[in-house]
């Protein structure tokens, strides 16, 4: 299909006789991925067409590493089966923003310097992100309930909590402000 992102089966060892198309948006664009497994999980599909933003760490569903929002919700992308995303909307980390024009929750986390090593990075913003959209103003807990499934191992947590009250407005001025009312 012109003009669309195409995947094929990578693994030239296995019959692909029996491959099937898969259609859907990935950040706004039609995607086309070709995948001789149902099951394949998304993460590695997404992989596969360049978008390596999201990352694999446990693989098992348990880290949030590879955090991706499926029609707005965040989903594991490590144990969602390609077969289930057909003419669904995926948002990548790669779709939020540009180094040009960053989203609120990416400005916010280069503001509060809400990363060490930045693995679960892109895992917690899509999760703030999905939080933002549906509790514009959240509270601290709030913030710590969506992103309780999310680890990260270098223990930046306060950080991130500030980086999403200050993508929700609610922390101004110099990094590390305190909490506004
Ligand atoms: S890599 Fe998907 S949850 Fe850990
Ligand atoms: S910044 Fe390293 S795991 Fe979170």
């Amino acid at each position: 299909m012109t003009g669309d992102i195409v995947n094929r089966c990578a693994s030239p060892a296995l019959e692909c006789s029996s491959m099937s198309i898969y259609r859907c948006r990935v950040n706004g664009k039609a995607v086309q991925i070709d995948s001789w497994d149902p099951q394949q999980p998304l993460l590695y599909a997404l992989r596969g067409i360049g978008l390596t933003g999201a990352k694999i760490g446990c693989g098992l569903g348990q880290c949030g590493t590879c955090t991706v929002l499926i029609e707005d919700e965040p989903v594991r992308a490590c144990v969602v089966p390609i077969e289930s995303v057909a003419r669904k909307a995926i948002l990548t980390v790669e779709g939020l923003g540009t180094p040009q024009k960053p989203d609120a929750i990416q400005s916010a986390f280069i503001a509060e310097q809400a990363a060490q090593c930045g693995y679960c990075t892109t895992g917690m913003m899509l999760a703030a992100k999905a939080l933002l959209r549906r509790t514009p103003r959240p509270t601290i807990d709030q913030i710590k309930d969506a992103l309780a499934g999310n680890l990260c191992r270098c223990g930046v947590h306060g950080r991130i909590i500030r980086a999403v009250l200050r993508a929700s407005g609610q922390v101004r001025g110099a990094r590390g402000a305190k909490p506004l009312g």
